[in-house]
C-alpha cells in the first residue's frame, strides 16, 4: 500500500464506478486506468521574470490598476520623455486656456503679489520644472534672497537652475531633487528666512480631494509657521470650455494620454494596439473634474508586465483627474491643512485665481 497517488474523478479508460472525487490509485504505470493531465501557461515575460530585481513600480502599479473592477492608472506616468515634450505642446494649444492664464495673471497682478514677499525671504517653488513662470515673480520681487526649486528631475532642475543663476546673479539658489509631495526639510541655506511657497500650473488639481489636502499639510510642514504659500487653481467653468481643453482639435491631447499605452508597451512589453483606444475627456459634475479615459473601441485581451488583461468594447481605462474649484472649495481643503485665505487674483475670462494662503 506505499506509494500510491490519491487523483481525482476519472478518464475515458477508468473502469466504469471507479470515476469518484478522489481516486487511488492502486495499478502500475503499464496499466492505463487513468490519464493525468497539466496546465501549461505561457511563460512570463523573460525580462520581468529573470532577473533577482523585483519588478518596476510601474509594473506593479499597472498591474494593480488593470486588475481593478474600473480600471486606472496614475498620471504620473504620462511624464516620460515623449510624455512631457507633448505637454509642453498642449501649453501652448488654444483651446487650453490654464498656461496662458495663469501667465497673464502673473503679469497682471505680480506686483501685488510682490507685497506679500517680506525682505531677505526664500521662494520655494514645487514641481518647478523649467521654472518659467517664477520669472515673472523673481522680476516683480527683488527682494528675495534665496530661490528653492524642487523638483524630482535632476535634469530639469539642473537646467533651470543654470539659467536662474545666470539672469538673477544676485540672488541665491539652492535646489533640492526630490518628490515635492514628501519633501521634508529646506536646504541650509532656508533656515532662518522668511518663507513663500510657490505652486502655480493648478496642478493641485490633478490631486484628488483628500490627496490635496496631504499635501497641503505637508507643504505647510516644510515651509513652517508663518509662511506664505500661492497656489494657482483653475476655476469651474462652462463644460464646453473645460471639455475643449482636455480634448483639443488637433489631438494632442489624445497623444499624450494614449503615450501611456506606448509607454506601457515600450517599457512593459506590453502589446497594446493604440488604434484599438479612444481618447476620452469627460466633465463629471458632481465631482467637480475632468476626467481623461483611454476608451476600448473593440473587446480584447491586452498582455502587459507579464499579465493578460480583457478590455471588453467601451470599456475605458482611467487615466486622470483635473479638479476645477470654487473659491469655498478650495478654502475647504486648504483649512483643515492649517492654512487661511489671505488673498485671491482673479481672472474672470476663462477664471483663473491665484490664492494667497497663510500658515
Ligand atoms: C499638469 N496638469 C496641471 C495638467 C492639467 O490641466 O490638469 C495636466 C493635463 N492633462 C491634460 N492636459 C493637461
Amino acid at each position: 500500500m506505499s506509494g500510491q497517488m490519491v487523483l481525482r474523478g476519472g478518464a475515458c479508460v477508468t473502469p466504469a464506478g471507479h470515476a469518484r472525487a478522489s481516486y487511488r490509485n492502486f495499478f502500475h504505470p503499464e496499466q492505463r486506468w487513468m490519464f493525468a493531465g497539466l496546465r501549461l501557461a505561457r511563460d512570463a515575460n523573460p525580462k520581468l521574470a529573470a532577473g533577482p530585481k523585483p519588478a518596476s513600480a510601474f509594473a506593479g502599479d499597472v498591474v494593480a490598476g488593470l486588475s481593478r473592477p474600473h480600471k486606472q492608472l496614475s498620471a504620473k506616468y504620462f511624464y516620460d520623455a515623449e510624455g512631457s515634450r507633448l505637454f509642453e505642446e498642449i501649453c501652448d494649444l488654444p483651446e487650453y486656456y490654464p498656461t496662458r492664464t495663469e501667465t497673464a495673471l502673473l503679469r497682471a497682478k505680480a506686483g501685488e503679489m510682490a507685497r506679500a514677499i517680506p525682505d531677505g525671504a526664500a521662494l520655494v517653488e514645487f514641481g518647478s520644472g523649467a521654472s518659467t513662470k517664477t520669472r515673472i515673480l523673481l522680476d516683480a520681487a527683488p527682494q528675495l534672497a534665496l530661490y528653492v526649486p524642487i523638483d524630482i528631475s535632476p535634469d530639469a532642475l539642473d537646467g533651470a537652475v543654470e539659467a536662474i543663476r545666470r539672469d538673477y546673479p544676485a540672488l541665491e539658489v539652492a535646489q533640492l531633487v526630490d518628490d515635492f509631495t514628501t519633501a521634508m526639510d529646506l536646504p541650509q541655506a532656508a533656515q532662518g528666512l522668511p518663507v513663500v511657497g510657490f505652486f502655480p500650473g493648478s496642478t493641485i488639481g490633478n490631486f484628488r480631494p483628500e490627496e490635496a489636502t496631504a499635501f497641503l499639510a505637508s507643504a505647510r510642514k516644510l515651509l513652517g509657521e508663518g509662511a506664505a504659500f500661492l497656489v494657482g487653481i483653475d476655476l469651474i467653468k462652462a463644460e464646453e470650455t473645460l471639455v475643449a481643453a482636455y480634448d483639443d482639435a488637433q489631438g494632442v491631447t489624445a497623444a499624450f494620454n494614449l503615450n501611456l499605452l506606448a509607454r506601457m508597451n515600450r517599457e512593459l512589453d506590453g502589446d497594446f494596439d493604440l488604434d484599438a483606444f479612444r481618447h476620452r475627456a469627460i466633465w463629471n459634475r458632481d465631482e467637480g473634474r475632468i476626467e481623461m479615459h483611454l476608451e476600448s473601441l473593440v473587446d480584447q485581451v491586452v498582455r502587459v508586465a507579464g499579465r493578460s488583461f480583457r478590455f471588453a468594447a467601451g470599456e475605458r481605462l482611467h487615466t486622470e483627474n483635473c479638479y476645477k474649484f470654487a473659491l469655498e472649495g478650495f478654502e475647504a481643503l486648504a483649512k483643515p491643512a492649517g492654512w487661511r485665505v489671505e488673498a485671491v487674483w482673479r481672472w474672470p475670462d476663462p477664471a483663473f485665481a491665484m490664492v494667497l494662503l497663510r500658515a
